[in-house]
């Protein structure tokens, strides 16, 4: 009863900010992302009668900080399977964990996909993104390659509530670089930011208001592979939330100046002819959606920007593959 996947981080154009009542982890709004192939998590886990509790490693370390979540969202797959078997999870990112770069998308999308298969459950990649949203909102999408869209969903019990594919990686070539900034863990976490901002900004009412209509834009705009009209909505809806965040009491603000000069010059750099848009999640790194003609050029003058410590480039991938 073992079972290995692999499945990589993705980054949101209309963002996710935001969750509806309830305990099922279901989000206030949808978004769209796109899957990167350069960031992946890889997950082995293995039911074991030998074990008394579960267990999960991440990137050689027991942690326990994360632990509950882990085991929570396991829950769920063994009531499926109707068994009560303890689980050894060990789990891998080849990138820096919780530094802004998605690695609870990656990790949760993993950890779904082997679960399921070492319990031999035979789950749609639907049903796997119901079960992946219930560990981190994100993690829906990253079941799916390419160009993904997350449905809010309107029913109680989170039925609706689950990524699909928009668009196969290899149907627009885009190249994804991302800028990092600091190495620190953030200070809030998505979650509670969110709660955050739902509970004290102003702004956030609008927020979930504007919503669908910036959805509606960034659909047409993939289908049409019209990058302009991608590139002002994306950026229209990760300023909006950051809007919201920053409006909380107490201020979230997650850009420091490296983040605010990144978006200036990739603005600057649009405006001459780059095909190129920005987007910043939770976190202080700069993510620059490219079409691959500009992206080197992008590439070398994020590398030049003062406070940039790493560029990491990536290509569109695919969603969970079995290890
Ligand atoms: O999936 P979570 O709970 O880590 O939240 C993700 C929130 C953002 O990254 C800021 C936006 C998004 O849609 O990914």
């Amino acid at each position: 009863m073992q079972a290995a996947a692999r499945a990589r981080s993705n980054i949101a154009l209309i963002k996710y900010w935001g969750k509806a009542p309830g305990q099922l982890n279901v989000p206030a709004v949808g978004s769209i992302s796109v899957t990167l192939d350069a960031l992946w998590s890889e997950t082995r886990v293995e039911f074991d009668a030998a074990l008394a509790q579960d267990r999960f490693e991440l990137d050689g370390q027991q942690r326990s900080d994360q632990a509950a979540r882990v085991f929570a969202c396991l829950d769920i797959l063994r009531e499926q399977a109707g068994t009560e078997l303890r689980a050894a999870i060990v789990s891998r990112n080849n990138f820096p964990t919780a530094a802004g770069l998605a690695s609870s998308a990656s990790g949760f999308a993993a950890l779904v996909a082997a679960a399921a298969r070492a319990l031999d459950l035979s789950l749609t990649p639907r049903e796997l993104s119901i079960v992946a949203r219930r560990g981190s909102g994100s993690a829906a999408r990253s079941i799916f390659g390419g160009i993904v869209e997350m449905h809010a969903g309107k029913r109680p019990d989170g039925t609706d509530s689950f990524a699909e594919s928009l668009l196969d990686a290899a149907a627009w070539p885009l190249k994804i670089i991302v800028a990092v900034t600091s190495k620190h863990q953030k200070a809030v976490g998505s979650g509670p930011g969110m709660a955050r901002s739902a509970q004290s900004s102003v702004y956030y009412p609008a927020w979930v208001e504007s919503h669908a209509a910036d959805m509606d834009l960034a659909r047409q705009a993939i289908i049409d592979r019209d990058f302009t009209k991608l590139a002002e909505v994306s950026e229209a809806s990760c300023l909006k939330m950051h809007a919201a965040a920053m409006a909380a009491q107490p201020p979230l603000v997650y850009m420091n100046g490296t983040t605010l000069e990144g978006i200036h010059l990739i603005r600057t750099m649009r405006d001459a002819g780059t095909p190129v848009f920005f987007t910043v999640d939770a976190g202080p790194q700069i993510k620059a959606v490219c079409e691959a003609q500009g992206s080197a050029a992008v590439q070398s003058a994020l590398e030049s920007l003062p406070g940039v410590l790493d560029v990491i480039v990536s290509e569109l991938g695919p969603g969970i593959e079995a290890v």
